[in-house]
Formats: structure tokens, sequence, C-alpha cells
């Protein structure tokens, strides 16, 4: 990520330019929707966008999730999307965005973020088997794409369950 990649939260200028992001780096609007609707019912916890010179290059979003377990409900959150656009993929710029994000989601008070991620490039940030916590996914994914990180050492052990998503992610 070059010195003039600025990762900051995402403005309500940024919407149109958010859309533009997710449909050029994934494969149609589900996600830029998904985005819109979580936005929308205020369930976005963390949202950042990766700005160079004005253009958005990078986004990344995380949305408020329950576990639900047998010690009781736990509010967490769902890393999703992270995304970079085409012409600016492998120089950082995602990794830093889920850094900040991160960070951000720490400062703000939770202790566990879940993704549904590539298995070769979570876990440099600290992210390993959510299943193997006791954490699991409420719909069908291989076990080794389900992932958390802790935010706060041993937090998983104490919040094992079921995750309840945002009902947006049921129209991805
Ligand atoms: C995944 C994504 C956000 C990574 O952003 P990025 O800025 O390219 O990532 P970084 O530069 O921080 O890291 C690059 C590393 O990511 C890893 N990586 C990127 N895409 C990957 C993929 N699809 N599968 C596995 N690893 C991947 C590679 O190991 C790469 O390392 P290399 O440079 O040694 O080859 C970006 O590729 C993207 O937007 N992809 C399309 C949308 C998507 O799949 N989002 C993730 C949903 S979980």
């Amino acid at each position: 990520m070059d010195l003039t990649t600025e990762i900051r939260p995402e403005t309500a200028a940024d919407r149109q330019g958010i859309r533009e992001l997710l449909t050029a780096a994934f494969d149609g609007s589900k996600e830029a929707d998904l985005v819109d609707a979580l936005r929308d019912d205020g369930a976005l916890a963390v949202s950042l966008t990766a700005d160079q010179g004005g253009a958005i290059i990078g986004y990344i979003a995380a949305s408020r999730i329950r576990i639900k377990g047998e010690r009781g409900t736990t509010t967490a959150l769902a890393l999703a999307p992270v995304a970079v656009h085409p012409e600016h993929q492998r120089l950082g710029t995602g990794a830093g965005l889920i850094r900040t994000g991160l960070n951000r989601a720490r400062v703000a008070g939770f202790e566990l973020v879940v993704v549904v991620g590539h298995a070769d490039y979570y876990p440099r940030f600290g992210f390993k088997s959510a299943r193997a916590c006791g954490i699991y996914c409420p719909f069908e994914v291989p076990d080794s794409a389900w992932m958390l990180v802790e935010l706060e050492t041993g937090s998983a052990s104490h919040h094992g369950g079921t995750v309840e998503y945002h009902p947006a992610f049921s129209k991805v």
C-alpha cells in the first residue's frame, strides 16, 4: 500500500464509490447490496475505505452478530466484505484494511470477529479455525474457510455457540 492511500471511516458521500468498488471486486452486486442493507439498518460496527486521492480502492465492513450458546448470548462481529479494486490488489491494501478494522473493533470493545474467507490469507492476521473453538456457522461452509480471531485472549472459550448473522446475509 503506498503512502498516498489513506484508510479512513466511510462518510455519507462514499456510498456510491463503495458500491462501484464492491461491484468491481466481486462478481455482481450482491456484496454492494449487502453493505447498503447493513448500513441502512445501523448494523455496521466497522466500515472503512482505502482512499487514494479521493478514489475508493478498498473497503472493509464488520457487522454485529450474536453467538447463541449454552452460556447465553454474546455480541461479536462478522468481517464481510473485504475488497480491493482488481487494479490495486497484492499491494498490501487488504492487509491494511484488515489490521485497521480489527484494531477499531478491539477499541470498540468487541472480543471476537468471525470471517468466511480464504484459509491462506486470514491466518496471517491471527484468524484460526472457529469450529475448533466451538463456534459454529449457521450455514454450510468448508471448515477451513470458517475462522475467527480473538481480540481478547481466551474469549472464544467463553462464548461457544452458533452465530446468528444479520438477516441481510440470507440474500447473499
Ligand atoms: C482478498 C483481497 C481483499 C486481498 O486484498 P489485497 O490488497 O490484494 O491483499 P494484500 O496485498 O494485503 O495481500 C496479498 C496477499 O493476499 C493473498 N491473497 C489475495 N487474494 C487471495 C485469494 N483469493 N486466496 C488466497 N490468498 C489470497 C495472497 O497470499 C497475496 O500474497 P502475495 O502477494 O504473496 O501473492 C482482494 O484480493 C480482493 O478484493 N479480492 C476479491 C474479493 C474477495 O475475494 N474478498 C475476500 C472475501 S473473504
